[in-house]
């Protein structure tokens, strides 16, 4: 099986967390993408979606699915969306895509959040995709400093020949030559730099359960 069907195939199985009449927690990606094609399938019974993105609630809105605002909800009962790296406890790298400050705030909204990926994406340790650290752009360069002393090298994403702009206005680091061992005790340091907005360790925010796709089916594994 290709990597794409992998996508197709747990993207499809995710179906299986959607309550009939609930507002869906949805996030970003292509995997992601694969979820929301299927989720148009069962549209009549479904409320709708908080989305993470522009770019998911453009997709979900072509395909007929009301897209809430975040503020318009108190709680979501699934929070779906794909990872860069996730670990055997569930810890996950995120942000590749560089929508991952609502994803985090979506998730945060969500009483499970249910993960799905390819099998390529399940590591002992988190680190070897480059950590995606949103921040203000007047901190960018001394947070890459602050990176420097922990043994990483972070690098201005860019788009084009100008810095990417995430859809809150502000900039990415993508932060190479880290082995986190220690994802909360990584995720709460970070968090305290000034001018970081959200790092895409999710160790507060981990999956309660990975829909893995492997070429002999999907895999389930609970955290
Ligand atoms: C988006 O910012 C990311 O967190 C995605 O969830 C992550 O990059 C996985 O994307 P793919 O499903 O495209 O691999």
């Amino acid at each position: 099986m290709t990597q794409d069907e992998l996508k197709t195939l747990v993207g499809q199985a995710a179906l299986q967390y959607v309550k009939a009449g609930s507002i869906v927690g949805v996030g970003t990606g292509s995997t992601v993408n694969k979820f929301i094609d299927a989720l148009a399938g069962m549209k009549g019974q479904i409320a709708g979606a908080v989305s993470s993105s522009l770019a998911s609630t453009e997709r979900l809105q072509a395909l007929g699915i009301k897209v809430f605002d975040a503020t318009e909800v108190d709680e979501l009962d699934v929070y779906i969306d794909g990872a860069d790296e996730i670990d055997h406890a569930g810890f996950m790298i995120k942000g590749g895509g560089a929508a991952l400050t609502r994803e985090k705030i979506v998730a945060a909204q969500s009483r499970q959040f249910i993960c799905i990926a390819d099998e390529s994406k399940l590591v002992q340790t988190l680190g070897k995709f480059p950590v995606p650290v949103e921040v203000i752009p007047m901190a960018a360069r001394r947070i890459a400093r602050q990176f420097a002393v922990l043994g990483g090298t972070a690098t201005l994403r860019l788009k084009g020949a100008q810095p990417l702009v995430t859809d809150n206005g502000q900039h990415i680091l993508d932060v190479t030559g880290l082995t986190i061992s220690d994802p909360l005790g990584f995720e709460t340091q970070v968090n305290q730099w000034p001018g970081v907005v959200t790092v895409g360790v999710f160790a507060l925010q981990k999956a309660h359960v990975c829909l893995l796709g492997a070429p002999g089916g999907v895999k389930t594994l609970v955290f």
